[in-house]
């Protein structure tokens, strides 16, 4: 028995390992239940008594020696931090994927970039805003159905203080501010309590822009959003005003392009009219003037309002307006190189 351990004890002392698979094989060779150590203290209960006493000194001896030998083997893996038998220290990183703009955050940029070309600046205003700023100031009448619960969302039912129906709002607070001249875009989010469809959501986006000056005429109100169009859609694209009312602007006119899927000549996008309708607009009303501390004998003024999710529908073809808001990485991915 003594020589039997005497040979495992040289045997484990010469133990060498590859990889920590190897030194697992190793404990499970001669540590585990059926491994050859334990095997030796199965055969203990046959010693004879006389000899007990230093076999049992031998086998624990040979036991500790297995036990710190093996474990030596597997910690110089561990310590490493790797696998040598496993890892293939060669093979490239996984690369963090690369994010992409919004959407609509591509056609804001965009949209600030075409009116930064004709000399726009950008501001911006609170969400959370009063009546004076979004409804009384800009002309709207008390009895007007745009006051009403149906349309706009009030803070704590105080019908003072509401999320913003449409971002005319910032005009009011530029003009306040500001004496003219004023060449701005106001992009921003906007807040409407209607039922979430294909073509309708209750957080949408839009970019109000104002001009006021000396002399400043519906012509120069006209080339402006010409301009806007061919640049956004494509220089064959032409405009059309129709006649509208806002009670902000006075004339008010609707612009449409035509249309961006079949380029006029009638097609389902269009209801076969061959135009589209993109954003409202007209000649500052010189009530809103005088409202914001600016004299409208002096200046006049043009401002429009534009939705952003309809020009990126429009722009790319893209026919529920619930994608901009599902973040469905499939749907945004594809606006990555449209940065
Ligand atoms: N505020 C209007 C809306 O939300 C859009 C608009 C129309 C803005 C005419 C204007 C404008 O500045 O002149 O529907």
């Amino acid at each position: 028995m003594l020589e039997k351990i005497d040979l495992l004890i040289k045997e484990i002392e010469g133990l060498k390992a590859g990889s920590a698979a190897d030194a697992e094989n190793l404990r499970i060779k001669y540590l585990s239940k059926k491994g050859l150590v334990s095997v030796l203290f199965d055969e203990f209960k046959n010693v004879p008594p006389q000899d007990k006493k230093a076999v049992g000194m031998a086998l624990n001896q040979l036991k500790n020696m297995a036990q710190d030998t093996i474990q030596k083997l597997k910690d110089q893996f561990e310590q490493a931090g790797f696998d040598t038998g496993k890892t293939d220290l060669t093979l490239p990183g996984t690369s963090a994927p690369i994010g992409g703009r919004h959407p609509l955050s591509v056609v804001r940029n965009q949209i600030a970039d075409i009116f930064g070309r004709l000399g726009f600046t950008i501001a911006e205003g609170p969400e959370i805003e009063d009546d004076w700023h979004v409804f009384s100031a800009l002309n709207f009448p008390p009895e007007h159905p745009a006051r009403d619960m149906q349309d706009t969302f009030f803070i704590h039912k105080n019908p003072d203080i509401l999320l913003r129906t449409h971002t005319s709002s910032v005009q009011v607070r530029v003009m306040e501010n500001q004496q003219p001249p004023i060449r701005a875009i106001f992009p921003g989010r906007v807040f409407r309590n209607e039922a979430i469809s294909a073509r309708a959501h209750c957080i949408f986006h839009q970019v109000e822009g104002l001009y006021i000056d000396t002399d400043v005429s519906f012509a120069d109100l006209l080339q402006t959003l010409l301009y806007f169009a061919k640049e956004m859609f494509g220089q064959d694209t032409r405009i059309r005003l129709r006649p509208s009312y806002f009670p902000f602007t006075e004339p008010s006119a609707e612009m449409d392009i035509s249309c961006t899927l079949c380029g006029g000549s009638g097609c389902n996008m269009c209801k076969h009219t061959g135009w589209v309708e993109i954003l409202g607009c007209g000649m500052v009303d010189p009530n809103v003037l005088d409202n914001c501390n600016i004299d409208s004998k002096k200046y006049t003024g043009f401002a429009f309002g534009m939705g952003i999710e309809r020009i990126t529908l429009l722009k790319y073809q893209i026919n529920d307006i619930r994608l901009f808001f599902e973040n469905d990485v499939r749907f945004l991915e594809q606006f990555k190189s449209a940065q």
